[in-house]
């Protein structure tokens, strides 16, 4: 449950987040954290909240954590003013740092900073308790010792064009300096400041998940898997209720299920995979994660399921692609036989999550299409939905082709609906999460 605490505990934050995360990170920081005036933009969620620190730093979909010092739109500079000059100086440093008087600064940055390591006891975050001289329960700006600072400046669009991100930064350290007597440091500085300037908006914010490790980093794994922000949205659309029974027929070191049964106390969870290597892997992450008694393991292929027919209140599976997790079978030749056992093993009513390649991705579309509108409207289907122009030449398209058109006798996959399909990002390439409800044929 989230705390009910006074609006002046209320604390503005942002986090970064991978692409395609930002839907469930709002989702997250509305369920948790009660957050209230929670915006996307790509790459971040902006919200409020005055959940603790403790529990601000426990969210799963993101990636890192900041404290917001200012949102505003978007800093114009004209093109026909040169970055060095005072002019381009001027309307950056009045952007940047207000008002220019040494007011602005404390109620923002000082405030906002002091307000969180005394209602939270966050002295481990960015700024030390004894960086702030206290009198009345209200923080003063007077630092023991001058403040050493970095900012560090991410800068597109069209202002781009105008100025360098060294160029912000290089202002608006002066200004800083300048203004409260604070001393850059590139390399080891107490504090550090994120600008993004963009044709959107302009943002600045303090890092808090420098000092920690970033939230996507779990503390609770061993062997790190899939991205585990990726994992933890996998689960969180797996329906999953207390009582329920969890399956991952392609476990790898069991990221998906480590997740799903550190949100979900009263499921249990079952990993199948293939590989001893992996089953090793996943056993240790199990038991460094202490859930041994609700995370079981069992050897197996996911082409022939020991488990009986709708017996499963989930599936979720991340499915061997690309480079890091290629694999010695045809995924594409095997896909219609993986998923008629997911299929198979599902409860009615049940739910199937998959991440697939886009490759991949337009295969199980197709499979879904032949068995639920026939070959004719598969045929329209395929034309309308780009499916051509979606097998890339890679060595896949050749599989997919030979597969789409040898499997119509093998998938028999006529009960699952579709509810989402949502593209994510995985570093180097991109994952399709498909999600399906078993019904009743
Ligand atoms: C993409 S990895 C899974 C990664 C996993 N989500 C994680 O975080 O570690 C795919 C896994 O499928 C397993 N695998 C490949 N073919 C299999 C099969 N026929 N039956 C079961 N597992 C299989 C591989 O051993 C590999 O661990």
């Amino acid at each position: 449950m989230p705390e009910v605490r006074s609006e002046d505990s209320v604390v503005r934050y942002y986090c970064t987040a991978g692409n395609g995360m930002e839907p469930f990170l709002v989702d997250e920081v509305k369920r948790k954290l009660a957050a209230q005036d929670v915006y996307q933009i790509p790459g971040k969620v902006l919200f409020s909240s005055s959940a603790t620190i403790r529990r601000v730093c426990d969210l799963k979909a993101a990636e890192r954590l900041f404290l917001l010092l200012k949102q505003d739109s978007p800093v114009r500079l004209s093109t026909h003013t040169s970055p060095g000059t005072t002019k381009a100086a001027s309307v950056l440093q009045s952007r940047l740092l207000g008002d220019g008087t040494q007011m602005t600064w404390e109620k923002t940055l000082l405030w906002e900073a002091w307000r969180m390591v005394r209602m939270h006891r966050f002295v481990k975050s960015q700024l030390q308790s004894d960086d702030f001289w206290v009198m009345r329960n209200k923080p003063y700006l007077l630092f023991f010792s001058p403040v050493s600072f970095r900012i560090n400046c991410k800068c597109s669009g069209k202002l781009h064009r105008c100025v360098s991100a060294q160029e912000v930064s290089r202002v608006m350290g002066i200004g800083l300096s300048r203004l409260l007597g604070w001393k850059a440091d590139l390399k080891n500085p107490k504090l550090e400041i994120n600008v993004y300037l963009n044709d959107d908006y302009c943002l600045l914010g303090i890092p808090l998940t420098r000092l920690l490790l970033p939230l996507a980093n779990r503390s609770y794994l061993k062997t790190p898997g899939l991205r585990s922000t990726v994992a933890w949205a996998m689960a969180s659309l797996a329906l999953i209720e207390p009582g329920s029974c969890v399956v991952d027929p392609m476990c790898g070191v069991g990221t998906i299920l480590i997740e799903a049964a550190k949100e979900h106390k009263a499921a249990c969870f079952l990993g199948v995979d293939i590989d001893d290597g992996q089953l090793q892997k996943a056993d240790e992450n199990v038991v460094f994660a202490e859930l041994q008694s609700r995370v079981h393991l069992l050897k197996a292929s996911s082409t022939a399921l020991p488990l009986p027919s709708a017996s499963v209140d989930a599936v979720v599976c991340d499915l061997p692609f690309g480079r890091k997790f290629s694999t010695r079978i045809n995924m594409a030749e095997n896909l219609p036989v993986i998923l008629s056992e997911m299929e198979r093993v599902l409860r009615v009513g049940g739910t199937l999550v998959v991440l697939l390649s886009p490759q991949l991705s337009c295969l199980l579309k197709k499979l879904l299409l032949q068995t639920n509108c026939g070959p004719k409207r598969n045929a329209e289907a395929e034309s309308q939905t780009g499916m051509k122009s979606c097998l890339a030449s890679s060595s896949e398209q050749h599989n997919l082709q030979i597969t789409s058109s040898s499997s119509q006798e093998a998938s028999t996959f006529s009960s699952l609906r579709h509810q989402a399909t949502l593209r994510v990002s995985l570093g180097v390439i991109d994952g399709l999460i498909h999600k399906y409800i078993k019904t009743l044929d």
